[in-house]
């Protein structure tokens, strides 16, 4: 091969490899929404970078530090967009979380305004897309919000064609996946419209990486449970570089008790989630951080298989859902939705497993054998187990 060629082959070939490694496994790191909302500052940002360091998160996966909505400031006359006060200087603050051996996320919309009214991309999408790219931005979360105004309007317009809206807003997104992609820098592009219209079937040709697929979590067992049993179904739709998302976590932010918190990680590793934490990372119990950072939960959510778990089963008040990993075996997940203790289930042979197999049970970090037939656990309300089976 001729010698340039060869160069030219290895440049391509190694920015084909940067990309197809973004998002291989679901995204793990911080998000600053479900803590500190519309007051977070710079300063909590490198505090929580600090602390995913100081806790042993960052080695347990969770790179990702993500600044969620209300970073913003004006456009100025050349239409470049400025943080405002609370965030002085976005380079300085991507230079410190990569010193870190940490990535920088940001928050955008296809609207003119983000959710908390500050200022979206509409129309700077290109502009928008270079200025992240020379932050050191490595995660993008692009949220409808006034977008919405835009597609009500044109539906409004053309009240005969039913698809006029969903064209417009998938449009959007496309317009700054494109915008990201143009920049060469490998960025996660992380859709936040709220599972309208599907984006599990659309996300991935626009280069989306994960995409949520409900509206907003809350710190409460209820709307945790709603939208994680939700999931039923997805599973098809994730794999390497493109995942579902059923919103970030709220373990630590107090307002669940350990055995929901539990019920929360388990669901989301068995969904293969992105595992964004939540919480105040600088004020973490020990039952917090063993729930984020017990190396089993994550190595199901982690796997190289990159396989999404399902529901294998509802009866009344429990439910069974299995997620396929590598080297033929199965986590699987049993919950509690009750009131009251009760006796959660599954038969081994269900799985493929007749006659029997070795069982990790996860939160109580212990191997228990070769098993077979009916397993069965003693669950609190509102409780979780979670089981690696093997051969
Ligand atoms: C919502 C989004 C939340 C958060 C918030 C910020 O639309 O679902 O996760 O980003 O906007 O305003």
């Amino acid at each position: 091969m001729h010698f340039f060629a060869g160069v030219f082959c290895a440049v391509v070939f190694a920015a084909v490899s940067a990309f197809s490694q973004v998002a291989a496994t679901p995204p793990m790191g911080w998000n600053s929404w479900n803590h500190f909302a519309e007051h977070v500052t710079d300063a909590d940002v490198r505090s929580a970078a600090d602390a995913l360091v100081s806790t042993g998160m960052r080695d347990a996966g969770y790179v990702y530090v993500n600044v969620d909505d209300t970073w913003q400031g004006k456009r100025d006359a050349q239409g470049v967009l400025h943080p405002n006060e609370r965030f002085p200087d976005m380079k300085a603050l991507g230079d410190y979380i990569h010193s870190k051996g940490l990535k920088f996320g940001i928050y955008s919309s296809p609207g003119a305004q983000t959710c908390g009214r500050y200022e979206g991309s509409l129309g700077h999408e290109v502009q928008d897309a270079k200025m992240y790219a020379e932050w050191g931005i490595d995660f993008l979360k692009y949220d409808l919000c006034s977008f919405q105004d835009d597609m009500q309007k044109v539906r409004a317009e053309h009240p005969d064609d039913p698809n006029v809206a969903n064209n417009l807003m998938i449009a959007a997104y496309r317009k700054m996946g494109d915008a990201l992609k143009a920049t060469g820098r490998p960025i996660v592009y992380s859709l936040c419209q709220y599972g309208v219209d599907q984006p599990w079937k659309w996300g991935p040709a626009l280069g989306a990486n994960l995409w949520r697929t409900t509206d907003d979590i809350d710190d409460s067992y209820g709307r945790m449970i709603a939208i994680g049993f939700s999931q039923a179904g997805l599973s098809k739709y994730a794999g390497p570089g493109h995942w579902n998302d059923p919103d970030m976590l709220e373990i630590g932010n107090g307002k669940m008790t350990e055995d929901e918190y539990r019920t929360h990680m388990s669901l989301w590793v068995i969904l293969a989630a992105p595992l964004l934490a939540g919480n105040d990372l600088s004020k973490m119990s020990e039952a917090d951080k063993s729930l984020l950072m017990n190396k089993d939960a994550i190595a199901i959510d982690q796997d190289s298989l990159g396989k999404q778990g399902d529901r294998l089963y509802e009866s009344g008040d429990f439910d069974v859902w299995t997620k396929p990993l590598s080297g033929g075996r199965v986590a699987v997940g049993l919950f509690n939705r009750s009131w009251s203790v009760r006796d959660v289930s599954v038969d081994l042979a269900e799985i493929g497993f007749k006659s029997g197999a070795s069982v990790r049970d996860v939160w109580q970090q212990k191997d228990l054998g070769h098993q077979s037939g009916v397993f069965a656990r003693t669950l609190p309300k509102h409780g979780a187990a979670l089981l690696i089976v093997g051969k």
